[in-house]
């Protein structure tokens, strides 16, 4: 086969699926029921999107930052639909790396790759060193402490080292994850539970405060504040994917995978919505600031009730809700590396399973140690929006997937079908595109240079040790 041959091979998809649950030395235990995959990529999902962003948005679409929300809900639902899809008819651990090897060749899947770890493993880095603030607030409004600067340094503070809180929170979720995943969802579900409850008595809180003259102008900065606002808010949907990480460790995975990232979409969407509304018409739309923190929502919950104790609740529940996101990210990027392990793309030890916890141990503990570092030393203040623009990449590719899937696989079997084919994922791409236009031009700079050093890797590593190439060498 010729080198570009090479590049586009596909994987065939029975292999996919035959070599599903294998690593090197164990397998992956199938424990996840339905409502844990469904928590999990809740759990992925909501976090710091709804606590700072939204907070950040609505300078930008004023009140109609209600509709941002819709906007980036219907986005992110098209390409939900294509996950949907492709999670019930290849159920593995690679998510959609996996499902572009089996559709459009290695290199799209490589690529697809890479962006995965700009929306799990450096996201993941960046929410751990928002916990750092989180946790700070929490701690100061609760008893006037916070980790000293001298050893703790998070983005407001100068002189410290290394920002503990944030390597602290990546240790426990590691230490979590290491027990296997089952064990990882349960404590999961506990915090998603928590962190709705909290987002539920925040609205609750918030609605008593409600004044409609708030809302009025409802879009002061037209169409194109509301786009602009849906670009940005667009992060807090991140996460609906996480589900299809776990595709060699569901119980029923055609079925439940589908059902889990559309059902857990769902949620996250009547929450963030609800959220929104309760937050714009509890508070002059001209009194959030571009730069607020999570303490947005803490302060609307103790103006609307007028004592301090609501907002010590949000912050407790801004503590509780990122610690998931680091959870279940962290598990969906060793998974993804699992699968690309497999096939020969990063090196073996990826795919190593401890024959005891079935779980892959050193994966886990090498992603944690990396995703530490990045988020105890580097300041990473904007990445957000350049995780963003990695994962509606991936997105796209998705979309696409589908519709190649279909056309050269009609025969397979599918536990779910995504509706008004191929309009549905030809628009979910569309709109993913269009997402990724309003990002700033910094981003598309940080993109570009993200996918030269991919490719770099790829061409220096992952090209010549491909199991598809040195299969056929042998
Ligand atoms: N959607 C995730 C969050 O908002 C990334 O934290």
């Amino acid at each position: 086969m010729t080198p570009v041959g090479r590049l586009f091979r596909t994987k065939p998809t029975e292999r996919i699926v035959a070599e599903g649950g294998h690593g090197e030395g164990g397998e992956l235990r199938r424990t996840m029921s339905l409502w844990q995959l469904t928590l999990f990529s809740v759990g992925a999902t909501l976090g710091t999107g709804i606590f700072v962003i939204l907070g950040q948005a609505v300078p930008k679409a004023g009140p109609a930052v209600v509709l941002s929300f819709v906007l980036a809900a219907f986005t992110a639902l098209l390409s939900a639909l294509s996950y949907a899809e492709l999670a019930g008819t290849i159920p593995v651990a690679g998510s959609s790396y996996s499902y572009a090897y089996a559709t459009m060749g290695e290199l799209v899947a490589w690529v697809c790759g890479w962006c995965l770890m700009l929306e799990y493993a450096v996201s993941v880095a960046a929410v751990a060193v928002g916990w750092g603030d989180y946790l700070n607030a929490f701690l100061r409004s609760l008893a006037g402490f916070e980790l000293p600067a001298a050893i703790s340094r998070s983005p407001g503070q100068d002189g410290g080292l290394v920002n503990l809180p944030a390597i602290l929170i990546v240790v426990l979720a590691t230490w979590l994850l290491l027990h296997g995943a089952s064990e990882s969802a349960r404590a999961n579900a506990v915090f998603v539970l928590i962190k709705v409850a909290v987002l539920l008595f925040f609205c609750a809180v918030a609605f008593t405060a409600f004044n409609v003259g708030y809302l009025t102008p409802f879009a002061p900065l037209g169409v194109a504040g509301v786009t602009a606002a849906a670009s940005q808010v667009f992060f807090s949907y991140i996460g609906f994917d996480a589900a299809s990480t776990a595709g060699e460790e569901a119980r029923n995975p055609r079925r439940d995978l589908p059902l889990a990232i559309i059902l857990s979409l769902a949620v996250v969407t009547a929450v963030y919505v609800l959220v929104a509304v309760a937050s714009v018409g509890a508070r002059p739309w001209t009194e959030f600031h571009p730069e607020s923190s999570e303490a947005s929502l803490s302060a609307i919950a103790d103006l609307a009730a007028g004592a301090t104790w609501p907002g010590l609740i949000v912050s407790f529940g801004a503590v509780v809700a990122i610690a998931s996101v680091v959870l279940t990210v962290l598990y969906g990027q060793t998974r993804i590396l699992f699968a690309m392990s497999r096939d020969g793309l990063v090196p073996r030890v990826f795919q190593r399973v401890d024959p005891r916890r079935q779980v892959p141990v050193a994966n886990t503990l090498i992603v944690a140690v990396f995703v530490s570092v990045l988020a105890g030393l580097v300041p990473l203040g904007q990445l957000a929006e350049a995780t963003s623009i990695g994962t509606l990449f991936a997105f796209a590719l998705v979309n696409v997937g589908v519709v190649v899937l279909r056309r050269r696989r009609p025969d397979l079997p599918r536990g779910f079908r995504v509706p008004f084919f191929p309009l549905t994922p030809v628009l979910g791409a569309v709109m993913c595109v269009l997402v990724m236009a309003g990002l700033a031009g910094v981003t598309w700079a940080a993109f570009g240079l993200w996918m030269a050093v991919g490719l770099a890797c790829y061409f220096l590593y992952g090209f010549r040790r491909s199991r598809l190439n040195t299969e056929v060498e042998r």
